[in-house]
């Protein structure tokens, strides 16, 4: 997992709860923290970074995922404000996903392994996404998504159809506007 989602989760950590709350986790991890936006690093450590703010903040690991994906997104913009160019809308900004914006994100990022994020239409105007990534963070993506309802001001309400970790052959998210 590249540094920069490693950077994105402590941005979160301490913007939402304090440094100091950041450093707790770490230590609880057992990591030294140190990661550069470029390099990857094992999928493990951040598992142990999820798994210790879970217990440290006192919230599910699922809602760790949640939580930095959607007050992330804005974190991952000031990276990469390019993604936002041409995509006035949420729709949009989903519709060139994967072709697009993770299109892109691999040649910046040689050493990623982009999750692959089709869209389906689906029933009332929502879009279905299919999330598919050996690392099964389909709350990652949720939050992700809920923070692109937030940074276009519109209230986008998703909800798991189905998913790999309880077993279904395909993770689906379907997401609406409300
Ligand atoms: C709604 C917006 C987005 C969603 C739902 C999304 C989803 C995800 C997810 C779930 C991951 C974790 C890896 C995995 O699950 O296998 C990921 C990783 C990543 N995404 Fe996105 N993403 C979004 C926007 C962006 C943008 C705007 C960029 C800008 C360049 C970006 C670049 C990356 C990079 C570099 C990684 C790391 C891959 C790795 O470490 O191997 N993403 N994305």
């Amino acid at each position: 997992m590249m540094g920069l989602v490693f950077n994105i989760a402590q941005d979160v950590v301490e913007a939402t709860f304090g440094p100091d709350v950041w450093d707790a986790v770490i230590e609880t991890a057992g990591v030294d923290g140190a990661y550069t936006m470029l390099a990857a690093y094992p999928d493990d450590e951040f598992e142990s970074l999820v798994r210790a703010a879970s217990g440290v903040i006192g919230i599910s690991q699922t809602d760790v995922l949640v939580m930095v994906g959607r007050r992330g997104f804005g974190a991952l913009l000031e990276r990469h404000a390019d993604a936002l160019a041409g995509r006035p809308d949420w729709r949009t900004l989903l519709a060139g996903l994967d072709g697009e914006i993770h299109r892109d994100a691999r040649k910046v990022y040689p050493e990623g392994e982009l999750p692959r994020l089709d869209l389906r239409p689906a029933p009332d105007g929502a879009v279905a996404i299919v999330y598919r990534s050996r690392r099964r963070w389909c709350d990652l993506a949720e939050g992700l998504v809920l923070g692109v309802g937030d940074w276009y001001d519109v209230s986008l309400e998703t909800r798991h159809v189905s998913c790999r970790r309880h077993g279904d052959e395909l993770c689906v998210l379907e997401v609406r506007e409300r």
